[in-house]
């Protein structure tokens, strides 16, 4: 079965699905209906034995500005059952190898999915940033565990408190990725060190990824609930409906009385 619409992509040959970010002019912000297709892409690509890894990419210019900031102002997401959270439950739980490739900027959503994949290859224009903060919310995916894991505390204030993007060569250094390539080629990296895992047998993977992931994951679970409940309300509140307000009318967000 499918999981294909036009802005994303699903195609499974030679044991890898790759799932394809395809809303370019939006600079593939993430929709309610893009998230319900990557999280049945994910179901679909577990429960599929001619599926033994997944590949998550985008354009060579954009990875993902994040989430929709008008489905955040018009339909957010209400309950942990959304497409969203559902996406998000998938994917850090997903139990065969994820490989993710990045070009350009990776805001929100488009940096915290990477916490979740086995491989990353990151195009030499990739920026990440997770500015939660800026847009009155606090971190998801685990993010608020994860990061200050990866970074240490004080690296990741500067990213989840100030908002700071970093650069792919600060992604390489603190581990968020593997190697940094030209733009062009990450895609094609990441398919090829896709089909290197589908060579290998299935059963030492899948073992081997859940004896990695143990130690971390009760503890992702737990923050990403407890972070899906702050988000959720957090997505009501003043702050976050002026900075939504703000960007739709493409003007500078006032948060001098909030
Ligand atoms: N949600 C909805 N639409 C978005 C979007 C988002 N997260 N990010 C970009 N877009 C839209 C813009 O509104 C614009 O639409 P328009 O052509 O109809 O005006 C189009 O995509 C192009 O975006 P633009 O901002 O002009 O591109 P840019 O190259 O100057 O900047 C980004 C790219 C990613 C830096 C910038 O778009 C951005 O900061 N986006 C918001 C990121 C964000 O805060 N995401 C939420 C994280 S939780």
């Amino acid at each position: 079965m499918s999981h294909s619409f036009k802005d994303i992509l699903v195609h499974t040959e030679d044991g890898v699905m790759t799932v394809t970010l395809n809303r370019v002019d939006k600079k593939n912000s993430i929709t309610f209906l893009m998230y319900g297709a990557m999280a049945d892409a994910l179901e679909s690509a577990n429960h599929d034995a001619a599926v033994r890894a997944v590949v998550i990419q985008g354009h060579e210019s954009i990875f993902s500005a994040g989430n929709d900031i008008g489905d955040f102002l018009n339909q957010p997401p209400a309950t942990q059952d959304s497409p969203v959270f559902r996406f998000l439950r998938g994917i850090s739980s997903f139990p065969k190898p994820l490989v993710a490739a990045v070009c350009g900027p990776a805001v929100g959503i488009g940096t915290t999915l990477l916490l979740h994949c086995d491989l990353v290859y990151a195009g030499d224009n990739a920026a990440f940033s997770m500015p939660f903060v800026n847009l009155g919310l606090c971190p998801e995916a685990a993010s608020s565990f994860l990061v200050p894991q990866l970074m240490g505390h004080r690296r990741a204030a500067e990213a989840l408190l100030l908002g700071e993007p970093f650069s792919a060569e600060t992604a390489l250094e603190i581990g968020l990725i593997n190697r940094i390539v030209a733009p062009l080629q990450a895609n094609a990296l990441a398919r090829r060190q896709a089909l290197k895992l589908v060579a290998k047998p299935l059963t030492s993977l899948l073992e081997t990824k859940r004896l990695m992931k143990k130690h971390n994951a009760g503890m992702v679970a737990e923050r990403m609930a407890e972070e899906g409940a702050s988000f959720g309300r957090m997505l009501q509140e003043p702050a976050a409906r002026e900075a939504f307000t703000a960007f739709m009318a493409k003007r500078k967000p006032d948060f001098s009385r909030l």
